[in-house]
């Protein structure tokens, strides 16, 4: 049985990422801040180990690492993302939520991949998978604002299209994948997808993955999406 691992699984995207892999049979490791309020991961029906994780806490990835290490990962999927500076101009400018931004969509997945590569490498399918945004491409942005999020997105990308280039000889894909605009508290009641079908196509993306593809950014429906 194939072993998928993802993160903020509680709710959004990561909690349907876990419901759609554990109904297709695959063994799910999910991982979240607070795994006792994480009740709606308890609901599902399959093999679903549940654990802490903070992404952004060294410490917190060192003891989870430790928890999950007999796992062979065949899909590592760094899901936990914060979107937090909505709307705020330039002048409003919160730095140190700057900083919570890289260290939970940049700085994080990457320390996670990191330290998970192993146990990917030992796997059938050897693939990770990065959830960014078309809001971190530089060549797309006419809105303009959301300097954290854009930015440690783009950085997110950077770092993985790096990583790509170093695993490919190990046999270890890649992959950055734009979910679309969906509707979870994040996206917002006004967001034009329902999770269902955002992470059915992720999941098909990822199906359909090939190495010779490391380091794409793709969206959700598979399109290419400029850097
Ligand atoms: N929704 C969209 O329209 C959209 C569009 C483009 C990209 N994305 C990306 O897709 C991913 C999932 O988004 P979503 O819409 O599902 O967002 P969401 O509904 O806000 O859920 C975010 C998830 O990330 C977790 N998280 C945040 N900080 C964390 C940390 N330090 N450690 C561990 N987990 C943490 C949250 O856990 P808690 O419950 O503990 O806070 C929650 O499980 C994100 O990376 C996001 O940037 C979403």
């Amino acid at each position: 049985m194939a072993t998928v691992l993802i993160t903020g699984a509680n709710r959004g995207i990561g909690l349907e990422l876990v419901r759609q892999y554990a109904a297709d049979g695959w063994r799910v490791v999910a991982a979240c801040r607070k795994p006792k309020k994480a009740l709606d991961v308890e609901k599902v029906n399959g093999d679903v180990a549940l654990h802490a994780l903070d992404v952004a806490d060294p410490d917190s990835v060192s003891t989870f690492v430790d928890q999950v290490k007999s796992e062979t990962i065949d899909v590592l999927i760094n899901n936990a993302g914060v979107y937090l500076d909505r709307g705020i101009p330039f002048g409003k400018i919160d730095y140190a939520g700057w900083v919570t931004s890289f260290q939970v969509n940049a700085i994080g997945p990457v320390r996670i991949a990191e330290a998970l590569a192993q146990q990917v490498e030992q796997s059938t399918r050897k693939l990770m998978v990065f959830l960014s945004t078309q809001m971190a491409s530089i060549a797309n942005n006419s809105g303009g604002g959301a300097y954290a999020y854009r930015a440690s997105k783009a950085a997110l990308n950077a770092a993985v299209k790096s990583m790509s280039v170093e695993l490919k000889p190990r046999g270890i894909g890649c992959l950055l994948l734009h979910p679309g605009w969906v509707q979870t508290d994040m996206g917002g009641k006004k967001a034009t997808l329902d999770v269902r079908d955002s992470v059915h196509g992720m999941r098909r993306a990822i199906e359909g993955f090939e190495l010779a593809r490391t380091g794409s950014f793709l969206s959700y429906s598979g399109e290419i999406l400029p850097w």
